[in-house]
Order: structure tokens, then sequence, then C-alpha cells
């Protein structure tokens, strides 16, 4: 049987499809964002984990963006009628709409995040915003780029947090994850010879280089920029507070952000009659689970942090056939 059906035979394909991409889980947060959505938009949504390639970070620009442009490519293969680049080290290697060509429109995580972290900004009248990535996504600039472009005219620093996406994707829970948030923090409080962070170009903030000291002041917004952070939010919040800062600071997750972009991405194929329709939101949202690397793994994380692993009326996980792929072969594949 090929993937195509055997794909159809755990979710019908009647229904639009959103292919959602990541290195490892760290999508789940878009995902957990778009079923808490509960928005007719999507009636199927392939989630694909490059378990294989992961981790990203440490990797090459032209390489993530070779792997993540072969899994776009995989997810329009088997129907996507659009794709999320939910990994951050994807989308600041240059896999987002305009900057490559894809059989099927792409929806990147950085631009919404940026656009929603500079309203954020705005409306709280912050001028310093801290960015935590990946060295990739750090070392890019990306994100410095989109506050830009999203209007944002203050501060901006890098920071990246080497191995932190591992523990995360292992599921190291407790006290081990907050000594990786703090090992991996920890440095900022030593710029500018106490808690500040200041302002840096992404090329300069490498780890190991750290932020060049500008400015005395702890950052007002830190920017969840890798997806796996997003999923320890409150550990990473309270080990910023207490610890690594000294102070409260608002955090923004752009998981949610993109689920908003997609959906708008979505309406507007409907209103020129692209893409799938017949879905009535009234059937439950299906997830099929893909991964290069083990079933098992992904299985095992998405049960552990997915609502509605165990079933539930909105939404059905595919759960017990998850899908072992290979990115294609060819000028983007590996
Ligand atoms: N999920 C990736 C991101 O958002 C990071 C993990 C990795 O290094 O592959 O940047």
């Amino acid at each position: 049987m090929s993937l195509v059906s055997l794909i159809k035979d755990v979710a019908p394909d009647d229904r639009p499809t959103v292919g959602l991409f990541d290195s490892g889980i760290g999508g789940f947060g878009t995902l957990r964002a778009m079923l808490r959505a509960r928005t007719p938009s999507w009636g199927r949504i392939l989630y694909l984990a490059d378990l294989r390639n992961f981790p990203y970070g440490p990797r090459p620009a032209d390489e993530v963006r070779r792997l993540a442009l072969a899994g776009v490519e995989l997810l329009a293969e088997l129907g996507a009628d659009l794709v999320a680049v939910a990994c951050n080290t994807a989308s600041a290697s240059g896999v987002r709409a305009g900057q490559v060509e894809a059989p099927v429109p792409i929806h990147d995580i950085i631009r919404p995040g940026a656009r929603h972290a500079a309203s954020v900004a705005r409306s709280t009248g912050a001028t310093r915003v801290l960015v935590l990535g990946t060295e990739g996504t750090v070392r890019s600039g990306a994100w410095e780029d989109a506050l830009r472009e999203a209007g944002y005219g203050h501060e901006v620093a890098g920071w990246a947090c080497p191995f932190l996406a591992n523990m995360i994707e292992q599921g190291r829970n407790g006290p081990v994850t907050r000594r990786a948030v703090l090992e991996a923090t920890r440095g900022l409080a030593a710029v500018g010879g106490g808690p500040a962070v200041g302002r840096v170009s992404g090329a300069g903030s490498v780890p190991g280089a750290g932020a060049a000291a500008g400015s005395e002041r702890p950052p007002d917004v830190v920017i969840l920029g890798c997806t796996h952070y997003s999923l320890i939010a409150p550990v990473v919040a309270e080990v910023l507070a207490t610890t690594v800062l000294g102070r409260p600071v608002r955090l923004v997750d752009p998981s949610e952000a993109l689920a908003r972009d997609l959906e708008a991405g979505l309406g507007r194929m409907r209103a020129s009659g692209e893409g799938a329709g017949g879905f009535t939101g009234e059937q439950p949202v299906e997830v099929v689970f893909l991964t290069t690397g083990r079933k098992e793994h992904l299985e095992g994380r998405a049960r552990a942090l997915l609502p509605g692993a165990a079933g539930g009326a909105a939404h059905r996980l595919v759960l017990d056939r998850v899908l072992e792929v290979t990115l294609p072969k060819g000028p983007s594949g590996p």
C-alpha cells in the first residue's frame, strides 16, 4: 500500500489538510494551538517530525534548508494544502514564503511570531526584546529582521541555548529540565556585569560569544524562538524570573500566532476556491503522525504531551499508526 493510500485509510482526504513540520516534537505547541482553536479551517493535520536529522540547531543553514524543504515536499505529496514550518531553525534557514520554491504555500513561524511580539512590545512599552533559540536561529538574525519588518525599532538580543532542545525532545522532566534551562541561560546574567542583556546583531550572538553589553537592564519581553522551549514555557519563565534575570518577564510563544496565520491562509485559499472543501467542523479533526525516526519515540511523546491523546470528541490523534517515512531525494532532499 502506498503511503498516500495508507494515510487516506487512517484519515480521509476530503478535508482541508495542513502539513505541520518540525525537526522533532517542538511543533506540538502549534498543534495544541490548532486543536484548541476548534476551527473548521482544518479537518486533517499531517504532523511530520524529522527526527532522523534532529537536532537542526547545530547544522549549517543550507543543510537545514534542504532537509526542511524536502519535508515540505513530502507533506505536499501526501496531500497537504499548505505547510506550516513550525521549526524556528528551519524558518530561519530561509524555508518561508517568497524565499524558496515550494509546491504548496508555506507559513513559517517567525514572521507571525514577530508580528505578535512587536504588538506585545507596542502595547506594553517594551524596548528590550530577547530571543532564545538554537545556534542556527540566533546566528541567522531572522528574528531580528522579522521584528524590524513588523515595526519594532528598539533593542533585540539573541541568545543561543545549545542542547536545551535535545533535553526537551528526550522528555527529561522536573529538576533535570530546570537545570538545563539554568545552564543554557545562566550567561545572560553575566552580560554587562549583572542581570543585563545588551543589543547584539544576530551574527554576534552565537553561543560562547554571548551578547555584547549595551544596556544595564534585563529584557522586557522574551521570545521563545525554538518550538521546543514552548513546551516548557512555565519552567523557562520561573528560571528567568527567580534566578537568571531576577524579575518576571513577559514570555512570547509564537505557536499561537502561527496557528492564527494558518487559519487566515486557509481562509484566503477557500475564498479563492483553492484547496479542499467539504469540512463542516463537526467531524473530529484527524491528526496523522509521521516521522523520519523511530515511531515509538513520537508516539510516546505525543501520548505524554498532547491533550486528548487518549481519545476526545473534537479531534482524533492517530497514534496507533504512526508512520515511519523517508524524506524524498532530489534537489532539496537529503
Ligand atoms: N524545533 C527547533 C526550532 O524551533 C529546534 C530543535 C532542533 O535543534 O532541531 O528551532
